[in-house]
């Protein structure tokens, strides 16, 4: 009998991570499929989100359902089984115990927290390949990757301004400074991330919802996480806790990185920056932007405006990052342009065109 084709299982691997419906929060979209010694199929199963069983398991699970056996099997997976006890015991573990002989995987597990899983099978006996359509793997969870690499969110910072880089008239007012389309765009853009956080500054001027109101709307369900982040009060009847489902939070902090950590620990992998120039500044001094969707529009408010951002700590034009262009397109009758580091792929929904 021929041996089982890892490339054809792995598409159909890659295929059921990729319908899934998992494209945002604290798990990867993982599929995976299971063949027979003589390298038939025999059963496939895929993640369904947090809390829920891992692909290897749910597979597994469906094998057992339907009466067959998983021993000698080899184990196709579009990431590599997972070392670690979370909401759910280690698929390494799951996978050894059921007698499996050899697993491919996909992409390697990018969390520090998580990895060892190839280790652990390996020293368990299982003969085990990784790196087959790794690529394919990591893009379908590029946020995911991006943010489990870092050890903190993946943070986009989204800035509507002038031309002259101002977001708010001398006597304050700033809404609003660019038109619907870019508006539409931000409901998009919140939509696409698992928290969207601003500052007490930006809470007292314009007390924001920070919901995703995008045209056809948004299920309640997959609303961001809204969350403001400052020693200031703030109100209970601030807008941003209003329902549609009441998820927002309060970071007390003034320190990025302790708020970013405090959102991973949460699930929490993109946040979506929508703040003032005080805290945008923060953000900026610590090196904790790594997208910026910047919506110009075509107007100009002059010196005495509120500029986008204040001290980032630039003496020198050599300080400064130059960041790289990804994307450049009229919306309405402003200008979107998406940046990110250097170097960094631009990543989940955020891509676009
Ligand atoms: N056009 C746009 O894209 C856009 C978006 C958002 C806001 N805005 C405008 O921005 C203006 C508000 O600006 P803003 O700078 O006051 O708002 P902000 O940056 O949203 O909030 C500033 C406040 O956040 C708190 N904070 C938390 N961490 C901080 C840190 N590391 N460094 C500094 N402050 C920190 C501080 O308050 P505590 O004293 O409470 O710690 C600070 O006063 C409004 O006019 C608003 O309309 C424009």
């Amino acid at each position: 009998m021929p041996g089982p084709d890892p490339t054809l299982a792995m598409r159909r691997a890659l295929a059921l991570a990729g319908d899934s419906g998992v494209w945002k929060g604290a798990n990867p979209a993982v599929g995976c499929v299971l063949l027979g010694e003589d390298g038939q199929f025999i059963a496939e199963g895929f993640h369904r989100g947090p809390g829920t069983a891992h692909a290897e398991a749910a597979a597994l699970a469906s094998l057992v359902a339907a009466g067959g056996s998983p021993a000698g099997a080899t184990a196709v997976v579009t990431l590599e089984p997972c070392a670690h006890q979370g909401r759910t015991p280690p698929c390494a573990d799951a996978l050894v115990e059921a007698g499996i002989a050899r697993v491919i995987f996909g992409q390697a597990d990018p969390n520090p927290a998580a990895a060892g899983g190839a280790d652990r099978l390996r020293a368990a006996g299982v003969e085990v390949t990784g790196g087959v359509l790794a690529a394919e793997a990591a893009a379908l969870n590029r946020v995911w990757t991006e943010s489990m690499s870092m050890g903190r969110p993946v943070v986009t910072w989204k800035v509507a301004a002038s031309l002259d880089g101002r977001i708010a008239a001398a006597d304050g007012s700033s809404q609003w400074i660019t038109g619907q389309a870019a508006r539409q765009q931000v409901h998009e853009l919140r939509s696409q991330v698992d928290a969207v956080l601003t500052g007490t500054g930006t809470l007292r001027a314009d007390d924001p919802q920070l919901t995703a109101r995008p045209a056809g709307g948004w299920p309640t369900t997959e609303q961001p996480l809204r969350v403001v982040m400052g020693l200031s009060e703030v109100p209970s009847a601030a807008a941003f806790r209003a329902p549609p489902d009441g998820r927002s939070q309060v970071l007390n902090t003034r320190d990025p990185d302790q708020a970013l950590a405090a959102l991973m620990a949460v699930g929490v992998r993109h946040v979506l920056l929508e703040c003032g120039p005080r805290l945008a500044s923060a953000f900026l001094r610590a090196d904790l932007v790594d997208r910026v969707v910047w919506f110009a529009a075509p107007i100009l408010l002059g010196g005495s405006a509120l500029a986008v951002i204040d001290d980032v700590g630039v003496g020198t034009l050599t300080d400064a990052r130059r960041w790289q262009l990804r994307e450049l397109r009229e919306v309405g009758s402003d200008v979107r342009m998406d940046f990110s580091r250097a170097g960094v792929a631009p990543g989940g929904r955020l891509e676009v065109g």
